[in-house]
């Protein structure tokens, strides 16, 4: 195993800007940090988020079937 994939972190509304959410994914990646990828996707305006936490900006290309989210 070399990689590893973080999707959908959400912070519920009223615990937003607590510190929360840089909690989870700093422990998150505590743990995987030594792995060669740590890949996540989130909106645009999210981006600066996780540049906080040492990630970088980078282009990706997906196939998503969105109709399945109800699945
Ligand atoms: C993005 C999210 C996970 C951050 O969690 P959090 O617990 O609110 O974040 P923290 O309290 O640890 O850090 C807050 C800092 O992160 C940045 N930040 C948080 N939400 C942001 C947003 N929507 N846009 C830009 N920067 C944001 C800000 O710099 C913020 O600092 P501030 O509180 O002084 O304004 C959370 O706001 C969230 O769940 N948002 C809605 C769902 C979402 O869009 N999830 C991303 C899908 S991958």
């Amino acid at each position: 195993v070399f990689a590893a994939y973080i999707p959908l972190v959400e912070v519920i509304p009223e615990w937003q800007h607590r510190g929360v959410g840089s909690l989870l994914v700093t422990a998150m990646l505590d743990r995987l940090r030594h792995w060669y990828m740590i890949d996540l996707v989130c909106d645009d305006d999210i981006v600066p988020f996780y540049e906080r936490l040492g990630g970088s900006r980078l282009n990706a290309v997906a196939w998503w079937n969105f109709d399945r989210l109800r699945d």
